[in-house]
């Protein structure tokens, strides 16, 4: 039985590996695996992450998009990962994190993720206390905002020179407390072509289809470096893999955790295209045969079966407003045209 603890209204449950995480307060959804919310960000996030940087040659300035922070374990961990790392060639200069997280409540839960003991570089390099110091000022903003004093502007950035690392020359942490969808067109118009890396983290597709959608997946497109790009997420659905696939990356299955199946690895190296076929799926790992074969994996004959044409259809929402049941409406009407169309034509 896990721990469960409440404090400050978030309620608090311990997972397999020690390391704490929060159960939604509507939905009682987790934000973690059972198996561990450290080992989580570790083996869907930080390690695939981590093996490109090794692979291929480090960009000087590293770009890291973090999409529903939550408690922050995928960025802390990245970047724990990444300053305990001798990377081959020089080390990256700067990274830059921009993160986006609508419940600013989650604060002293972020906190409370930092003091745990499996952060111990970013305790001593000075950038945990630098991030806490950042967001504690963030509350009190929110506090303020009401007094008409002018406070409330966003000023939730930290710029740190990490102390005893030699892999990263700065790091640059942003958090956005934003809604999704309001701040991808905003991101869109200032950073085309910005991002090395995106970590899509939102609740399971089928309880936030509007997370998942072909759409938000073609904005990250954009958004990433074309050719290089990555995008990692723990979902495996096939409305999902299908999306990306249409969106234009290819993708390929990351290693298993616990009872899952493994996670995603989106490429940004594809073309868009209207419709969804396998072909689109590729047969090969990206790049060379420096990626360790025991953390990507081209999708297997069970996962490519149940890309049926009706699996496969995409949640769809073009103008990054509808609800979730239109969505899940608007996908099963598209389902069952293709049905019709698919038992006329055989
Ligand atoms: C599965 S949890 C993320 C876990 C997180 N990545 C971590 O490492 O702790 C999903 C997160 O999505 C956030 N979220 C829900 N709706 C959102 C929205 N409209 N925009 C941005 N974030 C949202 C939730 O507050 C929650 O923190």
């Amino acid at each position: 039985m896990n721990e469960v603890r409440e404090d400050e209204g978030l309620v608090y449950i311990e997972t397999g590996d020690g390391s704490i995480t929060l159960a939604d307060r509507e939905t009682g959804e987790w934000y973690h695996n059972s198996a561990g919310a450290f080992k989580e960000s570790l083996v869907n996030y930080a390690e695939p992450a981590m093996a490109f940087l090794r692979a291929e040659n480090c960009p000087e300035q590293l770009a890291l998009l973090d999409i529903c922070f939550g408690m922050g374990y995928n960025t802390f961990t990245f970047i724990e990962t990444l300053m305990q790392a001798e990377l081959p060639g020089s080390a990256i200069e700067t990274l830059s994190i921009k993160a986006v997280e609508l419940d600013k409540s989650l604060i002293p839960a972020m906190i409370k993720t930092l003091e745990q003991s499996v952060y111990p570089t970013l305790k001593s390099s000075g950038l945990a206390p630098a991030i806490v110091e950042m967001l504690k000022e963030s509350l009190e903003k929110e506090t303020c905002q009401d007094d008409g004093q002018g406070h409330g502007q966003d000023k939730d950035k930290v710029s740190v020179i990490p102390q005893g690392v030699s892999s990263v020359g700065k790091i640059d942490f942003e958090i956005r407390f934003e809604d999704l969808r309001l701040c991808l067109s905003g991101l869109l118009a200032d950073e085309k072509q910005h991002y090395d890396l995106v970590f899509h983290d939102p609740f399971s597709p089928r309880k936030f289809p509007q997370f998942w959608t072909l759409d938000i997946f073609s904005i990250y497109r954009k958004l990433l470096k074309e050719g290089s790009g990555k995008l990692f997420t723990y979902s495996v659905a096939g409305a999902v893999r299908s999306a990306l696939a249409q969106a234009g990356f290819s993708v390929y299955r990351t290693r298993a955790l616990g009872r899952k199946t493994g996670g995603t690895l989106a490429v940004a190296d594809a073309k868009e295209s209207d419709n969804f076929r396998l072909e689109m799926l590729p047969a090969e790992l990206p790049g060379s045969s420096a990626f360790s074969s025991d953390l990507f994996f081209v999708l297997d004959d069970i996962e490519l079966e149940k890309l049926t044409p009706r699996a496969a259809v995409p949640y769809r929402d073009p103008g990054l407003k509808l609800d979730r049941a239109s969505i899940l409406r608007n996908r099963q009407n598209e389902q069952d045209l293709l049905s019709q169309n698919l038992n006329l034509s055989s």
